[in-house]
């Protein structure tokens, strides 16, 4: 078994955040999602992983690597446009052989990892195995329709009146017969071959595609409400630790908190699940739950509930709280006492701030 990774895509959705990094290596938890999306494939045991990229691929290498930090081994495969989920198979044909595969879109999250999925497929004859997740708002995915048996009746991608609501979770599994659906297929009306059409294809051929319904939670983090959500579920599933560099000084710090290397909490209080990145400072503040602060940040006079704060930015004596915010890194917000007083900003385009 191999696996694949799709990590191209822009971002648009999560712009400006997106302007400078790839969606992929925002972190959740203080842990990039795409490392999260490694590390449940090794978990379920393969070790052979291609990586899809596109215009972000110098800083995803980077940032990965040859994999043996986890284990594991990547080859990159460059898609020169984004032509689609279906075009990714195609063109990493040459990296998964005749291999039956796994693949995960890079920027999904899911509860419990894949190792199950992957025992069922490894011991079934079928040509493919699909995961489906009932949710509130399906016409923003793929989303299939079952027979009163359970089986797969069709499949069909982004519908504006959406015939069921069992969306398609971005994890898949195939054997090499989807290299000929994937050949078969047209472009939708987006102009991209989308892998739901081309697993369509093969029911529609009578190959044996098995639908596994998730009950866990789930999340594609495609947007800043999504990144939040998943922030608040993977740290309520993480063990927290406090590192032996880190330190505690006249602070309540609660149970469910992780401080990581060299963190530093004064005269705080920090109620979890949270966690506290390296040589992070928080002094004189509150830190609420379902909150990630990363590395190298300052929080000084500040209260702040379920945020995503990316590294060696500054919030510094802010007397409102701040809550449900993702702060990109090297951002910088504090308090202006000149007068007149008013609201002074700095922002990149595509911003949002609500007052
Ligand atoms: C893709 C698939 C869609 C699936 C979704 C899951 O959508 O096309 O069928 O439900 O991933 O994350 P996209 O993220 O390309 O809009």
């Amino acid at each position: 078994m191999k696996g694949l990774i799709l990590s191209g895509g822009k971002g648009t959705r999560l712009y400006p955040l997106t302007y400078t990094r790839a969606k992929q290596l925002i972190p959740v938890a203080n842990k990039p999602v795409l490392v999260r999306v490694i590390e449940a494939i090794r978990d379920a045991g393969v070790e052979e992983i291609g990586v899809v990229v596109g215009q972000t691929a110098p800083e995803i290498r980077e940032a990965l690597g040859d994999g043996s930090r986890w284990q594991v081994k990547l080859t990159y495969i460059p898609q020169d446009s984004p032509d689609g989920l279906a075009h990714a198979v195609k063109i990493a044909r040459p990296f998964l052989g005749d291999a039956p595969f796994v693949m995960f879109l890079g920027d999904n999250v899911i509860q419990g990892g894949i190792s199950n999925l992957i025992r069922d497929f490894a011991g079934s004859d079928w040509n493919s195995q699909i995961v489906l997740k009932e949710v509130p708002n399906p016409a923003a995915y793929g989303v299939a329709v079952l027979r009163p048996d359970g089986s797969i009746e069709r499949l069909i991608e982004k519908p504006p009146v959406p015939p069921s609501n069992l969306a398609l979770v971005g994890i898949y599994m195939f054997d090499h017969h989807i290299f000929d659906a994937v050949h078969a297929i047209k472009p939708s009306a987006r102009g991209e071959l989308e892998i739901t059409d081309a697993i369509q294809w093969l029911i529609e051929h009578g190959y044996r595609v098995y639908p596994h319904v998730h009950q866990g939670w789930w999340i594609d983090t495609g947007k800043a409400t999504d990144m939040l959500d998943a922030n608040s579920h993977v740290l309520e599933e993480i063990t927290p630790t406090i590192a032996p560099d880190a330190s505690i000084d006249n602070s309540q710090v609660d149970a469910r908190v992780t401080l990581q290397s060299g963190a530093k909490v004064i005269n705080s209080v920090i109620r979890g699940p949270t966690i506290i990145g390296v040589n992070t400072v928080i002094e004189n503040s509150y830190v609420g739950p379902f909150t990630s602060i990363y590395s190298g940040v300052r929080v000084q006079n500040c209260e702040i509930e379920r945020c995503i704060i990316l590294e060696n930015s500054e919030i510094i004596d802010i007397d409102l709280l701040l809550r449900d915010s993702i702060i990109g890194r090297d951002a910088s917000l504090r308090r202006d006492s000149a007068r007149p007083r008013g609201l002074k900003l700095n922002l990149g385009d595509h911003s949002k701030i609500w007052i």
